[in-house]
């Protein structure tokens, strides 16, 4: 059991609660919003809140890989994230640099490895670099896995995979009516992580009650905590306080009560 402060979505009272450590998310997905009302709300910048929302990453990293999480995947960047001002995408690329460049000892020490889906061939070259490096740097670790989504979308990611499946249809090693649910999930970014491809818990920061394009079709039987605190505020507890949400759930993957 891991005691921590939870604090009561409906009253906001926080009571010391305990976390059952047999029942950890074995894979979070983690939209991090709010990164840019964090700035405003300081009367900053808004890259002010990104450079911090990337220091709240390091902490998240480490306390998830503590509980015993086996795969964190992080939305840093989406496909659509393109249409923001040309001065704030630079920073956002420039920040898996800055994250990189300086964490991944940190990383390597807590036996973290690195991994990043989306369409990573449209990053900037120094954005490719970082993270090539990051992920060759961490191969030998065996813990948790940071799976990065950059330049990633939910929609892209299932017309690449129906691209392929439509080639292999064409060249004739695949048969339309033998598509199935697993065909398909083996054409997605998602399908080395094997056992662990479908997040178990999603949380959304920032008060926000949608998915915007991410995982669609991996989230189809996980578990959603939507919480008020801004990314840059995240941190150990709230985490823990998601995770305690999830383990009041009960979850059926539409069969009957267990
Ligand atoms: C959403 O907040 C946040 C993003 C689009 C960027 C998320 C990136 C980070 C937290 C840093 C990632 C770090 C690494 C290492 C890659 P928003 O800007 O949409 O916030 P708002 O809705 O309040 O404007």
């Amino acid at each position: 059991m891991f005691s921590f402060l939870n604090k009561d979505q409906q009253t906001g009272e926080v009571a010391e609660a305990q976390l059952d450590e047999d029942n950890i998310p074995a894979h979070i997905a983690i939209i991090m919003d709010g990164n840019g009302r964090w700035a405003q709300q300081r009367h900053l910048p808004r890259v002010a809140g990104h450079k911090q929302g990337m220091n709240t990453v390091k902490t998240v990293a480490k306390a998830a890989s503590q509980l015993g999480v086996k795969v964190l995947t992080l939305y840093a960047f989406s496909t659509e994230n393109w249409k923001r001002p040309t001065a704030e995408v630079n920073y956002l690329m420039k920040l898996p640099v800055d994250f990189f460049g300086t964490f991944v000892p940190d990383l390597v020490k807590n036996n973290i490895r690195v991994r990043v889906m989306g369409y990573t061939e449209a990053l900037p070259q120094a954005t490719r670099t970082a993270v090539a490096n990051a992920i060759a740097d961490t191969k030998d670790c065996t813990g948790m896995v940071l799976n990065f989504a950059l330049n990633y979308g939910g929609r892209a990611e299932i017309a690449t995979a129906m691209q392929t499946l439509g080639q292999q249809v064409q060249a004739g090693t695949l048969k339309p009516a033998d598509i199935d649910e697993d065909h398909i999930t083996q054409q997605l970014m998602t399908a080395s992580l094997g056992d662990l491809q479908d997040p178990d818990l999603l949380i959304r920061t920032s008060g926000e009650e949608r998915l915007s394009n991410f995982m669609l079709w991996q989230v189809a039987y996980s578990e959603f905590v939507f919480m008020q605190v801004h990314w840059p505020d995240f941190d150990q507890t709230t985490l823990e306080q998601a995770i305690y949400q999830y383990q009041q759930r009960h979850r059926r993957f539409g069969g009957l009560t267990k």
